[in-house]
């Protein structure tokens, strides 16, 4: 026979499990770097959030006029228009075309060792879409982008 134990604690694996996958994440953390790189290539938001608060982290030392980052949410279509017109916007622009339709969520640009915030709102994004967070300094975006998942 079984020990009573094991199949208790199989049963309460599969029920964290269970709650894990059903909690909504209403959080996008990054950290950019020297190396113009994010640290993730994918990550995970929930449409069924109130707001999504995007947090960006510079965890190098060189400064927003050298290696500015920031996040950019928009759709994966999207990723190199608004960046080619966020160049032309120009740094006093953070690097987004004001009024820019296309940016669903856009933090500031910062340098090393800054934060940056933005919210969005679950609502403006359709589960299973395909979306990207990327980074729209100059010459950034073809290489400091991600995917972002967004489930219900
Ligand atoms: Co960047």
């Amino acid at each position: 026979m079984k020990p009573l134990s094991t199949s208790l604690l199989a049963l309460a694996l599969l029920t964290a499990a269970g709650l894990a996958h059903a909690a909504p994440n209403c959080t996008l953390k990054l950290k950019g770097d020297d190396r113009m790189q994010f640290d993730l290539k994918t990550a995970t938001v929930s449409a069924s959030c109130a707001t999504i608060s995007i947090e960006l982290t510079h965890v190098g030392k060189m400064t927003a006029q050298v290696m500015g980052h920031n996040v950019v949410i928009s759709a994966t279509k999207d990723v190199a228009g608004i960046a080619a017109d966020g160049m032309k916007a120009g740094a006093a622009a953070g690097y987004v075309r004001k009024g820019d339709a296309r940016v669903l969520a856009t933090t500031p640009v910062v340098g090393g060792g800054g934060t940056a915030r933005a919210t969005l709102a679950g609502k403006r994004l359709t589960p299973g879409g395909d979306y990207s967070f990327s980074c729209s300094f100059p010459g950034h975006s073809a290489i400091m982008k991600g995917k972002l998942v967004v489930t219900k």
